[in-house]
């Protein structure tokens, strides 16, 4: 990242081009088994490997809808090789940096009897000193971004000033951060300032203000909070099947989410950062990235197990917010 001066509006063109950052990616792991029981062994079905961690699915959202972006990512072990050859498999572009420690896995079970998903979430591999300073430095030695896209959790033992320190070095590039992760990674970001774009979801504003959001009312003028406050410039706060709201300097909007047949909700929040993120890089306005976001979440919805959004789907639900789309 080596401009130094504030890029301009992106106009036209080409697409503008987008990094993906994940500090704790992660090797998912699915499989079913029939019903979940104690202090039995539980027989489970051949497994499913996928590439997991926020930012990395983020980047494979925007190839699935056919846009491009590079995952950038600490990876180590065999674990953190399978996710790479996972990647090239899918045509993802991606520039992981190896590390001692290995990639996490996470397992998610479905079980046949209730149609249940159960989600076990390990702890990111930690990063030494040393590979602290070598991300940085791989960030740093990237062309500049247009947007960097941070998402997913941080591993625990990250020092406090990793992150706002990666930030600061890329808002003095002009690079336009979008960060969709929770508690105090969320907050040490927001301390820094000057964020382009925040995508918490209700829990994790509702968290991050220490307070149940009681209505719509409150919703927005916590979100314009933080806008005021120069710790972002927009926040998207996503809402489940209620759609999504976005606030901005001198802008809100609320839209509802299309219904939707609901299969799994694995992958929602990421694909609607990729639908976001994509079309504010092909130069489209707010609201038509907010609907594409939505639009996306929503195909994520439709889709089986982990799989992200399908371009057919997200266009087709586009289309129709684009005539339907309101509070
Ligand atoms: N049940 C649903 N029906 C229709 N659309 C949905 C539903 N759940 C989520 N979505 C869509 O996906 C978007 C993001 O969902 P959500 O608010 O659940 O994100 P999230 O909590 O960040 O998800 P994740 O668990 O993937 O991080 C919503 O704004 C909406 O467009
Ligand atoms: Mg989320």
């Amino acid at each position: 990242m080596a401009s130094t001066s504030r890029k301009t509006k992106h106009q036209g063109g080409a697409p503008a081009s987008i990094v993906t950052l994940t500090l704790s990616p992660a090797l998912d792991i699915a499989t079913q088994i029939p019903r979940l029981c104690a202090d039995v062994k539980l027989r489970c079905a051949l497994p499913e490997y996928a590439p997991g961690g926020g930012g990395i699915n983020v980047a494979r959202a925007i190839h699935r809808l056919g846009g491009h972006a590079l995952a950038l990512f600490p990876a180590g072990g065999a674990s953190g090789q399978q996710l790479i050859e996972l990647l090239d498999a899918e045509g993802v572009a991606n520039q992981p940096l190896a590390i001692a420690a290995r990639t996490r896995e996470c397992l998610n079970v479905v079980e046949q009897a209730s149609g249940r998903q159960y989600r076990f979430v390990l702890p990111g591999a930690g990063l030494t000193a040393a590979e602290q300073q070598r991300l940085l430095a791989a960030l740093e030695a990237l062309p500049t971004p247009d947007y960097l896209v941070i998402s997913g959790s941080l591993p625990t033992e990250l020092p406090a000033d990793f992150l706002p320190q990666l930030l600061q070095g890329a808002s003095r590039c002009g690079v336009r951060c979008i960060l969709d992760s929770s508690g105090e990674a969320l907050r040490q970001a927001l301390a820094v300032g000057g964020l382009f774009l925040i995508k918490p979801n209700l829990n994790e504003l509702s968290q991050l203000a220490g307070e149940t959001i009681a209505g719509p009312e409150r919703l927005a003028s916590l979100a314009q909070g933080l806008v005021d406050s120069g710790g972002c410039e927009h926040v998207l706060v996503s809402l489940g099947a209620q759609g999504a709201l976005l606030v901005g300097p001198g802008m809100s909007e609320r839209i509802a989410a299309p219904t939707v047949e609901r299969r799994s909700t694995v992958g929602a929040g990421d694909s609607m950062v990729a639908g976001v993120t994509l079309k504010l890089a092909a130069g489209a306005s707010w609201s038509q990235a907010l609907r594409y976001g939505v639009a996306a979440g929503s195909a994520a919805i439709i889709s089986d197990g982990s799989e992200l959004c399908r371009l057919a789907d997200t266009e087709r639900l586009f289309g129709w917010l684009q005539a339907h789309g309101h509070g």
